[in-house]
């Protein structure tokens, strides 16, 4: 059996960066340690955080004392000073990124800027970057968005990170005529679409692929969705319990990717739990 594995499988820069914190964070801590939100969207990474103290809360208001790690998506300014204030300790895993994404909106907001946010509007990380813009800016997510947006002077355009640049540039060209001035940036991570990308390739070269991520991540969804497109037989997994092994033993080439939200542990399982399954054939 041989195995090929996607490029640019498993955790991107940012998540990995908030992983690694937090559990360095709690190894150093064992109290008091909170995230703001699900530091990731696995089961199995969240599970193993609480395993060793990290409790999860929704609203920075929720706590008056303790260390908060805020994770790869950001916060809106606001909840900085609330921390400053209250003293509470903020560890910033903001993925730098979005960290940009938050200046500029802020940097344009302060020059008199309308700045448009191509987005989800319930995404953490538009929510975010909003409050860096006073929670004035337009959320543009799709066409009948767009009545939403003022004739103005100065717009600033950006995107969320996960964007599709499809999605971004057919929206930012019809955002774009609102404004005497617009700014456009296009604010897209490319982490998202080397990962597509890679899993593209790897699927049309096996007889199977092996999706492993959150069943409910929708970027591993979206790995699995593309892997159909160009292999007959896909197989979505959580962890190494999910291996449909009887089915897999026919198979001589297999492909295997990972959501960003898969830490490498749980792919290496499967990896060395497909090699042992293979040198036994
Ligand atoms: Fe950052 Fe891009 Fe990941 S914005 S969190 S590296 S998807």
């Amino acid at each position: 059996m041989e195995l090929l594995i996607a490029k640019n499988s498993g955790f991107c820069f940012g998540v990995e960066k908030a992983v690694k914190t937090a559990l360095q964070t709690l190894d150093e801590n064992k109290h008091n340690v909170f995230s703001l939100g699900p530091i990731i969207h696995n089961e199995q990474v969240i599970n193993l955080l609480e395993s060793k103290g990290l409790k999860i809360i929704n609203d920075i208001k929720d706590i008056d004392r303790g260390k908060v790690i805020i994770r790869s998506h950001g916060i809106p300014l606001n909840v900085y000073s609330y921390a400053k204030n209250t003293g509470i300790e903020l560890i910033d895993c903001t993925c730098p990124f979005v960290r940009n994404v938050q200046k500029k909106a802020n940097e344009f907001f302060n020059n008199g800027y309308t700045v448009v946010i191509i987005g989800n509007p319930n995404h953490p990380e538009v929510i975010g970057i909003n409050g860096w813009c006073n929670n004035q800016a337009v959320i543009v997510n799709s066409k009948d968005d767009i009545n939403k947006v003022p004739i103005i002077d100065k717009l600033c355009i950006v995107s969320q990170t996960t964007m599709t640049l499809e999605k971004f540039q057919k929206l930012s060209n019809l955002v774009q005529r609102k404004g005497k001035i617009a700014k456009i940036f296009n604010t897209i991570c490319n982490a998202t679409s080397l990962r597509q990308e890679s899993t593209k390739k790897i699927a049309k070269e096996v007889e199977a692929m092996i999706v492993i991520g959150g069943y409910h991540s929708s970027n591993t969804r979206k790995l699995a969705e593309i892997s159909k497109k160009y292999c007959g037989n896909v197989y979505h997994i959580e962890t190494i319990n999910d291996l449909p092994i009887n089915k897999l033993k026919n198979f001589k080439k297999i492909g295997i990717t990972a959501g960003a939200s898969t830490p490498d542990w749980i792919i290496k399982d499967v990896v060395n739990n497909l090699k042992d399954i293979s040198s036994k054939e």
